[in-house]
C-alpha cells in the first residue's frame, strides 16, 4: 500500500469504502494516472472479501447473466456486466498466480485463502499508487462546486474532483457495514429503495422450530420455491434457529414476510410413483421403511410424529393418502416468520435507486463527478460469486468514465 500522504489535501478521487467495489475502483483509477485516496472506517481492507466463502472467496462465477441479479430496475446491471466480465476476473486471477477451482454451479474459489484476493487488491493498488486511509470516521461530505467536493474525517479534510461511494450493504455490522452511502445518497436527492437482509437464513415460529428442533444439522437435497415461482435447487439445512443452506439462501432473496416457501424434497424422483410401485410389491412393508430409503430417517420419523404422515403398511395406504404424501414431500409448505437479519446476511437487499445513475458509468444522473458503485446500489446477485462480479464490474465503469 502506498505511503499515506497526511499533507496532501487534494486528490483527483476519493472513494469511500476499501471493500471489494472500492479497492477494484482505486487501483484501475491510479493505474490510469490518477491520484486516488480511499477513505475506510475499518483497521483492514477488504475486511469481507477475508471472510467470504468460508474463507476462500467465491470470487466470481462462470455463468454470470443479469437475470441472477435483483433489482427494481433489472436492466440496469447489464451494461456494466457486459463490459467487465466473469473471465475478465479471472484473468486477473491468473496473473497473480492464484490457484482456484469451481466448487458447484460454476461458483470460483481460491484453492488457498480469500486473502489471496485482497492481496491481488493491494498489490493492484500499490501499483496504482493509490493511498489508504484507514480507521476513519467521516464526519462530512460537502459538494462545493460542480465535480469538487469537500470530505472531513476525524482525521483530514479533503478535496476531490470526483468522490466514489463503495461503502457496501448493512450485513454484518461487525465487519464494519454502516448506513453511510444510504445518507449521502440521500443528501444528494436520490431515492433509497427501503433495505432488507439477503442471502440468509429464515426463522420459524417457535411451535414449529420446536417440532424441526429434531432435525439440526440434516441437509436434504431440494428445490425451494418462492410465492413468485422463483426456485432453487440445492442443499436445505434445518438448524436449531430454523431453515438455512443453500437453497434458503437463494430463497431469501425471493421471500417477503408473510409469504410461505415451498420445498421439494425429492427433486430427482416421483414419491407417488416410489409408493404405489411399493405397494404393489412390498405390502407388508411399513410406509416409513419405504420413505427412508428416500429421505433422510429422521425428517420421516418427525413426519410421523408432527402426524404429517401416517404410520401403516404399504396394503393399509390409500391412493388418496398416496397423493398426500405426494404434495408433502414435493411441495412442503413452511411459513417463516422472520430472517436471522443483518447479522448473519451476506447481501442487502434495496439500496440506491439506480434509476438516478447511469448504467454506463454509475454516476449520479443529477451530481455530476459523485458515484455509486457495488453492493450500495439497489442491485444484489445470487449466492454464488454474483455480488463480487458486481463489485468488480460496477467498480470498473465507474473508474473508466472517470
Ligand atoms: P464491501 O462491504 O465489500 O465494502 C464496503 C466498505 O465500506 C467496507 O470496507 C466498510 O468497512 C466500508 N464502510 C462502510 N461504512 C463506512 C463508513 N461509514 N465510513 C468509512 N467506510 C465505511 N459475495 C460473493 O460474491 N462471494 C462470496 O463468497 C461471498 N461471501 C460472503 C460472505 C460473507 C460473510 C458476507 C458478509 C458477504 C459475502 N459476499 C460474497 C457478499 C460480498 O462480500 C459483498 O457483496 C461485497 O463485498 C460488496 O462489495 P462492496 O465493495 O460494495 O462492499
Amino acid at each position: 500500500m502506498s505511503l499515506l500522504n497526511n499533507d496532501k489535501k487534494h486528490y483527483d478521487v476519493i472513494i469511500i469504502g476499501a471493500g471489494a467495489a472500492g479497492l477494484f475502483c482505486a487501483f484501475e483509477l491510479g493505474q490510469s494516472g490518477k491520484s486516488v485516496l480511499v477513505l475506510d472506517n475499518g483497521k483492514k481492507a477488504g475486511r469481507k472479501i477475508l471472510m467470504s466463502g468460508g474463507g476462500r472467496c467465491n470470487f466470481t462465477n462462470l455463468y454470470i447473466e443479469p437475470g441472477a441479479f435483483i433489482s427494481h430496475n433489472p436492466h440496469f446491471c447489464k451494461s456494466a456486466l457486459a463490459r467487465y466480465t466473469q473471465w475478465d476476473f479471472i484473468e486477473l486471477v491468473l496473473k497473480h498466480n492464484i490457484a482456484y477451482h469451481e466448487k458447484t454451479l460454476g461458483q470460483l474459489f481460491c484453492d488457498d485463502s480469500a486473502e489471496d484476493i485482497v492481496n491481488l487488491l493491494l498489490t493492484e493498488c500499490d501499483a496504482g499508487g493509490v493511498e489508504i486511509a484507514l480507521r476513519q470516521t467521516i464526519t462530512s461530505i460537502e459538494q462545493l462546486s460542480d465535480n469538487y467536493f469537500n470530505v472531513i474525517s476525524n482525521e483530514r479534510s479533503i478535496t476531490a474532483h470526483h468522490l466514489v461511494v463503495a461503502t457496501g450493504g448493512l450485513s454484518m455490522p461487525g465487519l464494519g457495514a454502516t448506513p453511510l452511502g444510504y445518507k449521502i445518497a440521500e443528501q444528494f436527492g436520490l431515492y433509497v429503495y427501503p433495505t432488507r437482509a439477503g442471502l440468509v437464513p429464515l426463522t420459524l415460529h417457535k411451535p414449529l422450530l420446536e417440532q424441526l428442533a429434531k432435525l439440526s444439522g440434516i441437509a436434504v437435497p431440494s428445490i425451494a420455491q418462492a410465492k413468485d415461482g422463483t426456485s432453487f435447487r440445492e442443499n436445505t439445512l434445518f438448524t436449531h434457529r430454523g431453515l438455512s443452506g443453500p437453497a434458503i439462501l437463494q430463497i431469501s432473496n425471493y421471500w417477503h414476510e408473510g409469504d410461505a416457501i415451498s420445498l421439494n424434497l425429492l427433486p430427482d424422483g416421483s414419491i407417488s410413483n416410489i409408493l404405489v410401485d411399493a405397494k404393489a410389491k412390498h405390502p407388508q412393508q411399513q410406509l416409513k421403511t419405504i420413505l427412508s430409503h428416500s429421505l433422510p430417517k429422521r425428517l420421516v420419523e418427525l413426519m410421523i410424529d408432527m402426524k404429517l404422515l401416517p404410520e401403516m403398511t404399504m396394503a393399509q395406504l390409500s391412493l388418496s393418502q398416496i397423493e398426500n404424501i405426494d404434495r408433502l414431500i414435493h411441495q412442503w409448505e413452511i411459513k417463516p416468520n422472520g430472517t436471522e437479519g443483518y447479522r448473519t446476511a451476506e447481501v442487502t437487499l434495496g439500496g440506491v435507486d439506480t434509476n438516478c445513475l447511469s448504467s454506463k458509468t454509475m454516476e449520479v444522473k443529477s451530481v455530476k463527478g459523485l458515484y455509486f458503485i457495488g453492493e450500495v446500489m439497489d442491485v444484489t446477485g445470487w449466492l454464488g460469486g454474483y455480488n463480487f462480479q458486481w463489485a468488480w464490474s460496477s467498480a470498473h465503469a465507474a473508474a473508466e468514465a472517470i
